[in-house]
C-alpha cells in the first residue's frame, strides 16, 4: 500500500466523508496505511464497512460510521460517535459529493438542492462539527473541490456551482481559523477514474464535444494519486499550507 512507510498520522484520528467509495476510500486507506485511527463516513454503511474492513485486514484502524452529510443531526451524531470511538479527530477530510450533467432549464429543483446540499453544505457541516475538537489541539480540513469550482463547464451549473462554493468556504475558514492551529485547504481534481464519473452521461441532446474540454491530453488520473496529495496537505509537511487550492487536474485550468 502506498504510504506505509510514511507514519504521518501515527496516533491522529482522521474522520473521512464519502469513504466507502472513489476517492474518499482511497484516502481512507492511505490515512490509516500512515497510521491514523480512521472514522470511515458514508450514506451507504455498507460501502464505508467494506472500506473499513480492508484497512483493518491490512493492519489498520478503522470504523464506519452511516452518515447523511446533507443532515445537521446525521453529521452531528456521526461525528460524536467517531470522537468517542477513536479518539478526537485532527484530521477532516470532505470528499462525499455528487454530481449530475443536466440542461439547466431542465434541472429540477430537488437536483439542484440534492447537489448544494451535498456537496456544499456538507463540507460546511462537517467542518463545523469537528471544529469544536480540532480547537482543542488543532487540526486541518482537506475539502475535495473540483476543475469545476475553478471554471465554467456546460450542464453542471448545480455542481459548478457547489464546488466554486467549496472553494472559497475553504478560504473563508481558512482566515477565520489561521491563529487558531487550525489549517484548511482543498484539493481540486480534474478527471479521476472513480464509479462518480463512470456515471457521468451528456444530457440528452446535447453534443458531446461540448465537454471536450474536460478531457486532459494526460489522461486521467486515480484515486491513490489524489489521495497521496491529501495526505501531503494534512500532514505536518503541509504546515505552511492553509487557504490553499490545489489543482491536481491534468492541466484543464492551466
Ligand atoms: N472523480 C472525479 O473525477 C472527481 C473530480 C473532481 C472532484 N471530485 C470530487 O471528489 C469527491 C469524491 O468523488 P468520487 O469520484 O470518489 O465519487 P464516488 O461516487 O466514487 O464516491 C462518493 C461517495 O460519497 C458518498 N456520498 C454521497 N452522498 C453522500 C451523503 N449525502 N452523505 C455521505 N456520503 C455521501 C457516496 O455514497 C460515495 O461513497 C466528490 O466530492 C467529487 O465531486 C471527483
Amino acid at each position: 500500500m502506498p504510504g506505509e512507510n510514511l507514519r504521518r498520522f501515527e496516533g491522529r484520528t482522521a474522520v473521512v466523508t464519502g469513504a466507502g467509495s472513489g476517492l474518499g476510500k482511497a484516502t481512507a486507506a492511505r490515512l490509516a496505511a500512515e497510521g491514523a485511527s480512521v472514522a470511515c463516513v458514508d450514506l451507504v454503511v455498507d460501502a464505508a464497512a467494506e472500506t473499513a474492513k480492508e484497512i483493518g485486514a491490512a493492519g489498520g484502524t478503522a470504523k464506519a460510521y452511516r452518515v447523511d452529510v446533507s443532515d445537521p443531526a446525521s453529521v452531528r451524531d456521526g461525528v460524536s460517535a467517531a470522537a468517542q470511538d477513536l479518539g478526537r479527530p485532527s484530521v477532516l477530510v470532505n470528499c462525499a459529493g455528487i454530481g449530475k450533467f443536466a440542461h439547466s432549464h431542465e434541472m429540477p429543483f430537488e437536483d439542484w438542492s440534492r447537489i448544494i446540499g451535498v456537496n456544499l453544505t456538507g463540507t460546511f457541516l462537517m467542518a463545523q462539527a469537528v471544529l469544536p475538537h480540532m480547537l482543542e489541539g488543532g487540526g486541518n480540513i482537506v475539502n475535495i473541490a473540483s476543475n469545476a469550482g475553478l471554471m465554467g463547464a456546460p450542464f453542471s451549473a448545480a455542481y459548478c456551482a457547489s464546488k466554486g462554493g467549496v472553494v472559497n468556504l475553504t478560504r473563508a475558514l481558512a482566515d477565520e481559523y489561521l491563529r487558531k492551529n487550525v489549517r484548511v485547504n482543498a484539493v481540486a481534481p480534474g478527471m479521476i477514474d472513480t464509479p462518480l464519473t463512470n456515471k457521468f452521461e451528456v444530457p440528452a441532446g446535447a453534443n458531446p464535444k461540448a465537454i471536450a474540454k474536460l478531457a486532459s491530453p494526460l489522461g486521467v488520473s486515480s484515486p491513490a494519486e489524489v489521495a497521496a496529495l491529501v495526505a501531503f496537505i494534512a500532514s505536518d509537511e503541509g504546515r505552511y499550507m492553509t487557504g490553499s487550492i490545489v489543482s491536481i487536474d491534468g492541466g484543464l485550468t492551466i
